[in-house]
């Protein structure tokens, strides 16, 4: 059973959380605990009516992310991603994208139209697949967040301005949730990460 620290500790967070700018590095090991956060990545992900989410999205800087086009706990296929490269970008698309760390933001982003992914799935196995459409576009925007990279660091300089507005009340939210010890300072978030990355990295 997850412990209650564990649980609290798989929240989604929202920008601008600092544990979204962290650059997680890659998963050295693969545990009965890890298998146990991938399936609670996956259902505050259905809770959330997401169809991607980050390691770091629930404040682990680890280097994974799952998927689930349908956004439905029991249709079409789960993902999990673990340690993923991206190569071979060809084409060029735009496409409407939001995020899960951002409600309620949308913005068109630019990105290859197909991409190939390098990864690893939770049995180990190294997984290549050749992608285009949704999923192509789910998996640049998942592997992004690895990076602590969101989506409107992508989009144009005018577009995004459209969004400064719900960005400020975004960072305003944050900040008085801060204020009522809701979540912790920085060095406080720093020393949780490092600690994660301790153990996994
Ligand atoms: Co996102």
């Amino acid at each position: 059973m997850p412990t209650e620290k564990t649980d609290k500790t798989l929240e989604i967070i929202h920008y601008p959380h600092p544990a979204l700018r962290h650059k997680s590095k890659p998963i050295r090991r693969v545990d009965a605990e890890l298998h146990q956060i991938v399936r609670q990545m996956f259902s505050r992900m259905y809770d959330a009516r997401g169809i991607g989410l980050a390691a770091n999205q629930v404040h682990l800087p680890l280097r994974l992310f799952v998927v689930n086009l349908t956004a439905e706990p029991d249709e079409g296929e789960e993902h999990v991603f673990i340690n993923p490269v991206i190569t071979l970008p060809r084409g060029s698309e735009e496409m409407e994208e939001g995020c899960l760390s951002l409600p309620e933001l949308y913005g068109q982003v630019r990105r290859p139209k197909q991409i190939r992914l390098l990864a690893y799935n939770l049995r180990g196995q190294e997984v290549r697949l050749d992608l285009e459409g949704m999923l192509a576009r789910v998996v640049q925007h998942e592997t992004d967040h690895l990076d602590g990279v969101l989506f409107p660091d992508r989009m144009d300089v005018a577009a995004r301005e459209e969004l400064d507005y719900e960005l400020r009340d975004l960072e305003r939210t944050f900040q008085q949730r801060r204020q009522q010890g809701e979540i912790p300072d920085n060095a406080g978030i720093a020393r949780e990460l490092s600690d994660w990355e301790a153990r996994y990295c």
